[in-house]
């Protein structure tokens, strides 16, 4: 009964917030970052697959559920209030706890150790799982962009066999799809005992990521340059597009609005809540900003307002140029430039595109191993891992891990797939991080708190809820993800019972 209840204590072990600000300032980061480099980080991580590629069937609808059509600007509100609590929550702890690690770091000072694992275990998910959606759309705008080229490329570049820009999944079910036979277009690997491996490799998303690494190991300040460059380009992207596109719109396209109802509007609201996906990777740069108290919640909810009118503005302007069954689901705001016959246009938005989504690569390639540097830091992980590059200031060795990650599964998982399961693990950091406000407002009532969420505690609350229904939808549907979800859990229970609990209590007992 003892051993029970000793365990037990060492489950909910909270780390004091002043201990993680002290052990953050020694953390040996150059803090360099300021509020405009921040909602540079922001919309890097927010802008992305989102409104270049999944706009389009959030509109129009897929074998998933229905389209929001024209209404997708109310879906557009509604994904945005449901990440604004979690937003005004985020804001109010980052300000407050300054540190490395995000919802990981958060939940280690209000809800103990375990859980702390299991949300740094859950935020793998949100942003490694979400790295691999994001370079699998990647290459399918690579590709595009190459065809633009034909004229001028070699036709093995243009026409490069679909096993070498593909994973196998997708190879398997493009075979199915048109009824390939999978011998002829995918080669197989011969293993004794007559045993055979298909075989198909992303190599456009491989070198994209292990080129994003190298850059991101050469230090924070450069890769937020790079970010700085891409996200330029693709405000620019967008902006024309609202600009252009806007002398163009015919208000009939808008009729009938929403031509699905109140379900079509909030499936649309759950598809496109991707698109808002990122603004939190700002609060995992905590220890490496200049001023954080004043400068997080400036850049987490500037981040928000900023992106939920860009979208707004784009998807009235697509949704009144193209009539809803002309939408297109790869590359909607490409293709509608061509419908309008702006073929050269169409060209530019795919290298927005390709922006876009490559900073969303490089910030979230970033929260990644900034999230390990802490949980490394906390002794779940060996912390030898969490060396810090002598002559460019970052740890090299977890920035090369959190690569090879998305690497090696970017071989065997689809875009889709991994998209549910990052928003698994987003509605679950938001839940987590709602929470924490409540608790935090209990235990440390007198902390200093430079921002603050109005209406407390109702706005936590009902962040709680809306993600909470949001996720109960995807397991109602019984969707495969909600199953990989739940095996996500289970591994991440086995790692900490085999390992990271001795480790802590090992320790405890060094100290
Ligand atoms: N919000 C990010 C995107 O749309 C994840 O790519």
């Amino acid at each position: 009964m003892e051993k029970i209840q000793s365990i037990f204590k060492n489950l909910i072990k909270c780390r004091t917030p002043q201990e993680l600000i002290d052990e953050g300032s020694n953390s040996g980061l150059s803090k360099t970052l300021n509020v405009f480099d921040l909602i540079v980080l922001g919309i890097g991580a927010v802008v992305g697959t989102g409104i270049f590629t999944i706009i389009g069937s959030a509109i129009v609808g897929s074998s998933d559920g229905a389209g929001a059509g024209s209404a997708i600007v109310i879906s557009m509100v509604l994904a945005a209030i449901a990440s604004v609590f979690s937003a005004l929550s985020y804001s109010e702890i980052a300000s407050m706890i300054p540190v490395a690690g995000s919802a990981y770091t958060y939940t280690y000072a209000t809800m103990g150790e375990f859980m702390a694992w299991m949300v740094g275990w859950i935020l793998m998910l949100e942003y490694a799982i979400g790295n691999i959606t994001v370079a699998s759309a990647w290459t399918g705008y690579f590709v595009q962009l190459l065809k633009g080229f034909k004229h001028i490329l070699p036709a093995f570049v243009v026409n490069c066999p679909l096993w070498l820009r593909n994973d196998y999944r997708t190879m398997y079910e493009l075979c199915n799809k048109y009824g390939w036979d999978v011998h002829d277009k995918m080669p197989f690997i011969n293993l004794p005992f007559g045993l055979e491996i298909p075989f198909a490799i992303n190599i456009p998303a491989i070198l994209i990521v292990l080129i994003l690494t190298i850059l991101l190991i050469k230090g924070i300040k450069e890769s937020t340059k790079v970010a700085t460059i891409m996200v330029g380009v693709n405000l620019f992207i967008i902006l024309s597009f609202i600009i252009v596109g806007a002398f163009y719109v015919q208000p009939e396209n808008w009729t009938p609005f929403a031509p699905n109802g109140i379900e079509g509007i909030f499936t649309g609201a759950f598809v496109i809540f991707f698109a808002y996906i990122g603004f939190d990777a700002i609060s995992t740069t905590a220890e490496e900003t200049k001023n954080p108290q004043r400068d997080l919640p400036i850049a987490i909810l500037g981040t928000l307002i900023i992106c939920t009118i860009l979208y707004i503005l784009a998807a009235l302007v697509l949704t009144g140029v193209v009539p809803l069954n002309s939408i297109d689901t790869q590359a909607p705001l490409a293709h509608a430039m061509r419908f309008l016959g702006i073929h050269w246009y169409a060209g530019l938005i795919s290298v927005g595109a390709l922006c876009a989504l490559t900073s969303v690569l490089l910030i979230y390639q970033l929260g990644t191993t900034r999230i390990l540097f802490a949980m490394s830091r906390d002794n779940f992980l060996p912390k030898s891992l969490n060396a810090i590059h002598k002559k460019f200031k970052t740890p090299h060795i977890l920035t090369w891990i959190s690569g090879l990650v998305v690497i090696v599964c970017a071989l065997f998982m689809d875009l889709n797939i991994s998209a549910e399961l990052c928003n698994f693990g987003t509605f679950t950091s938001f839940i987590i991080i709602c929470i924490a406000v409540l608790i935090l407002r209990k235990t440390e009532p007198n902390r200093e708190r430079p921002f603050k969420v109005p209406f407390c505690p109702w706005f936590p609350i009902l962040g709680i809820l809306t993600c909470l229904s949001l996720m109960y939808c995807k397991f109602h549907a019984r969707a495969t993800s909600a199953l990989y979800f739940i095996i996500w859990l289970i591994i991440g229970l086995v790692i900490y019972a085999a390992y990271s609990y001795r480790q802590k209590r090992l320790e405890e007992q060094e100290k």
